[in-house]
């Protein structure tokens, strides 16, 4: 997450879900940004100022005509000061006096002469949000280039069940980072694969390694972030599948290498961040081996297709990113690979450091370009690493 230095005016409306929206605020101050908060008067019946100016360490803005400070026109400079103006809970009342232009009090005056992007998080009983005039108003929003978000079904303050609950505030600072991040990568297609694959020896049994795709994962959903078309082709994993436009699920080493060659040719970018087994199996046993079968002693194994190998061979314009899992002598055998695979990049793990490779939130790597220029980021967590990594793509995309 990217929001440091980032300056965040949130609206704050009166709503039962205002209860969270200091969450909100504590999310985002975690993550580097600045908050403000403006509050509406029915707001501060549900939750007082001093709770979001304890939290934003920022006066609380609410009052139309007695907040003027320095002689600062206050909806001016605040609308100014905001690189995002965010609503949560945005009732319907809110809602369509914005709709509408109206500018009755700070927040409908700041929204109205706000340049800046907007985010309206709605909040309200699920008949109101679906209200035809709750509709309309923000479709006129939205037409207008409003941000507004979804909301959760669930059972509802008023005991009402269906849509009308507020996103969570992990959900709502996710988004805000989402529409704040350049998105330097659309208009590019990305396959990135992730995770380990299985090499079933019967019903029951297979070979496979300890890849999480925590790594895979991570640079799926930063490069959906900024922008990029992300097929994810993935392994068995415990994730939970990121938001991205496709998302494909593969078992064996030759499952992942069918998914490749179905969208390879639309390709810009491919990333090979999963773990593939290299050997599977010579024979499946369609039937459970008993541990009396003279068979389980041992398993005779064949070598598996090795999938970045047969795309950097057949490269035309893609730009391959490989990655090395090596436990001794990672540079040498990381810079073998970035030849006999022929990547335009290689990321290289020591897996057996103790701030690297499987399982980790956190990865210390080497990346390797073809002219051999080696970048040490140093250790950090796997979204940051990703970011870097998907810097030097750019670089590729923008030379190719
Ligand atoms: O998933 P995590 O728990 O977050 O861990 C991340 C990771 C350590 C798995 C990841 O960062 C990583 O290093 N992935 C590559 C693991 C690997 O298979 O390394 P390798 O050195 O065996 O393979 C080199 C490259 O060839 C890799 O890009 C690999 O995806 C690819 N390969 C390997 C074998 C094969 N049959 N087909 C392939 O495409």
């Amino acid at each position: 997450m990217d929001l440091k230095d980032k300056n965040i005016l949130l609206g704050v409306t009166g709503g039962i879900a205002a209860y969270k929206s200091p969450e909100i605020v504590s999310i985002l101050k975690k993550n580097g940004a600045n908050v403000k908060v403006v509050m509406t008067e029915s707001a501060i019946e549900f939750v007082t100022p001093l709770t979001f100016q304890t939290m934003s360490n920022n006066v609380v803005h609410y009052k139309m005509f007695e907040q003027l400070s320095n002689m600062d026109v206050e909806h001016i400079s605040l609308a100014k000061w905001a690189d995002m103006i965010v609503v949560a809970p945005a009732s319907a009342n809110t809602i369509a006096k914005f709709a509408m232009g109206m500018a009755d009090n700070l927040l409908t005056t700041v929204l109205s002469a706000s340049r800046s992007k907007i985010m309206i998080v709605p909040a309200m009983n699920t008949y109101m949000l679906n209200s035809v005039a709750n509709v309309e108003n923000m479709n006129k929003l939205k037409n207008r280039g409003v941000i507004v978000t979804q909301t959760l079904h669930d059972l509802l303050a008023c005991n009402d069940i269906g849509d009308g609950k507020m996103l969570e505030p992990s959900q709502i600072v996710d988004l805000i980072d989402f529409h704040l991040t350049e998105k330097d990568l659309e208009g590019y297609n990305f396959v990135i694969t992730a995770g380990p694959t299985q090499e079933s020896i019967d019903p029951v049994r297979f070979i496979s390694n300890h890849s999480s795709g925590k790594m895979g994962y991570e640079l799926a959903k930063a490069a959906t972030k900024r922008g990029a078309n992300v097929t994810l082709i993935s392994g068995p994993t415990n994730l939970t599948i990121p938001n991205v436009d496709k998302f494909v699920s593969v078992l064996s080493t030759q499952d992942m290498y069918n998914a490749v060659e179905e969208y390879f040719k639309k390709t810009d970018v491919l990333i090979k961040a999963a773990a593939p087994a290299d050997f599977k199996p010579k024979n499946y046993s369609q039937e459970k081996l008993k541990k009396t079968d003279a068979n389980m002693n041992s398993i005779e194994l064949v070598p598996n297709t090795d999938i970045a190998k047969h795309f950097g061979a057949i490269k035309t314009k893609q730009v391959i990113v490989g990655f090395a899992a090596e436990s001794r002598d990672e540079l040498n055998y990381g810079l073998k690979k970035l030849e006999s695979k022929n990547f335009d990049m290689i990321v290289i793990n020591n897996i057996t450091q103790e701030n690297a490779g499987f399982k980790k939130d956190i990865n210390t790597v080497k990346i390797v370009d073809r002219n051999k220029n080696i970048t040490e980021p140093g250790t950090m967590p796997k979204e940051q690493l990703s970011h870097v990594i998907l810097d030097k793509v750019l670089e590729f995309l923008k030379a190719r």
